[in-house]
């Protein structure tokens, strides 16, 4: 069997061609940083305009590296939703065009759902680690925090971020910074030489007594500190930054981890944690992983990494969610396949 995966839900053109065990046989990326770097951030027209560009080759490539003809296909999975509603729909129509013209199922996946899963993948062809349930998920991005418990037939949310995403902090802070954007992967490498427990940032959470995650405080905080340090966006180059800058930096990454590491914790104390499976842009982070795992191995508890290249948005993880999804309750009909901008995990 082979699965097409589609994925075009925000600033990442994806397709991705997987066999029926989950193996991956293609997983085509096709970015549109530079596209939006001059921006800071993504802008939706030029997202959607820039994957109707890069869509047809995007599926060619896929298919031409797995091996595989369009006739072979079995499954088309896209996704659905959350993203932005008019990058959403041009890969959820191609993905419903072409399910249509070769009288085959079509999924449409919730983009989550396909992080969520995405630790289990193995680049390189290799068989996917077993999923076995129930398993908790932390998904991380720039558009989301959720921890989830992940049943076989449903996902029950535990928390999630009542403001910024972990993603946006550090791009908000990278860009107020003059590190450029994405802010994610430079800060890490600036924190990897500083002194994380230099300045002591508070824990953000919801204060309601909820588990909810909250990182607008942090961020504003940052804020304040870098505007005392007269920094204004004024590019800086990250090699060179400043001792003091570099701390400012490190700490701010480890109140991220932090909050995040220790709601895990909690989560584990009050209903037990099986297996942890971390996902989403940030699962990039280096001391995210080595703190998750870290805690796994004094927990006892088995912590799935994503293989770096299956961290950011990519097709690979929206196919394998369709072919798991599929295999439990089959096809849909393709009308009930409609792009939806919001999409809460568990719904
Ligand atoms: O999952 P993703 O590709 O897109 C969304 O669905 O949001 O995540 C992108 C986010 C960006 O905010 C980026 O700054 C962050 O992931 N990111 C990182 C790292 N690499 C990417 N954040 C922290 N450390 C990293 N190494
Ligand atoms: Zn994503």
């Amino acid at each position: 069997m082979r699965v097409l995966g589609i994925e075009t839900s925000c600033d990442e053109t994806s397709v991705a061609v997987l066999d029926g065990e989950g193996r991956v046989l293609s997983n085509v990326v096709s970015s549109q940083m530079e596209a939006h770097a001059r921006y800071g951030g993504v802008v939706p027209e030029v997202a959607a305009r820039a994957h109707l560009e890069n869509l047809p080759a995007a599926l060619e490539a896929a298919l031409a590296k797995a091996g595989t003809r369009l006739e072979d296909v079995e499954l088309v999975a896209a996704t659905a939703g959350p993203g932005l509603i008019g990058a959403l729909l041009v890969g959820l129509s191609a993905g419903k065009a072409l399910a249509f013209a070769r009288g085959i199922p079509v999924v449409g996946v919730n983009h989550l759902e396909g992080h969520l899963f995405s630790a289990f993948l193995r680049e390189k062809g290799e068989p996917t680690r077993e999923v076995r349930y129930p398993f908790h998920g932390l998904v991380v991005s720039g558009g989301h925090a959720e921890l989830v418990r992940v049943e076989p037939d449903r996902i029950v949310p535990l928390a999630r971020t009542r403001d910024d995403a972990p993603g946006e902090a550090f791009d908000k802070i990278g860009r107020r910074a003059g590190l450029g954007y994405p802010g994610g992967p430079v800060i890490d490498r600036v924190a990897a030489r500083g002194r994380g427990d230099r300045f002591p940032f508070p824990i953000g959470r919801a204060g309601d007594g909820s588990r909810d995650f909250s990182f607008s405080g942090l961020k504003t905080a940052m804020l304040r500190e870098l505007g005392r340090r007269r920094v204004d966006g004024r590019p800086l180059d990250p090699e060179t930054l400043d001792a003091d800058l570099v701390d400012l930096m490190a700490s701010f990454q480890r109140a991220i981890v932090t909050s995040l590491a220790s709601r895990v914790a909690e989560v584990h104390g009050s209903e037990g944690i099986r297996a942890l499976a971390l996902s989403g842009g940030v699962a990039a982070n280096s001391e995210l992983r080595a703190t998750l795992a870290a805690w796994g191995d004094s927990a006892g508890v088995p912590v799935f990494l994503p293989e770096r290249g299956f961290t950011t948005d990519n097709a690979a993880m929206i196919a394998f969610a369709g072919l798991l999804r599929f295999r439990r309750h089959g096809a849909e009909d393709p009308s009930e396949a409609q792009a939806r901008s919001r999409w809460p995990l568990g719904s």
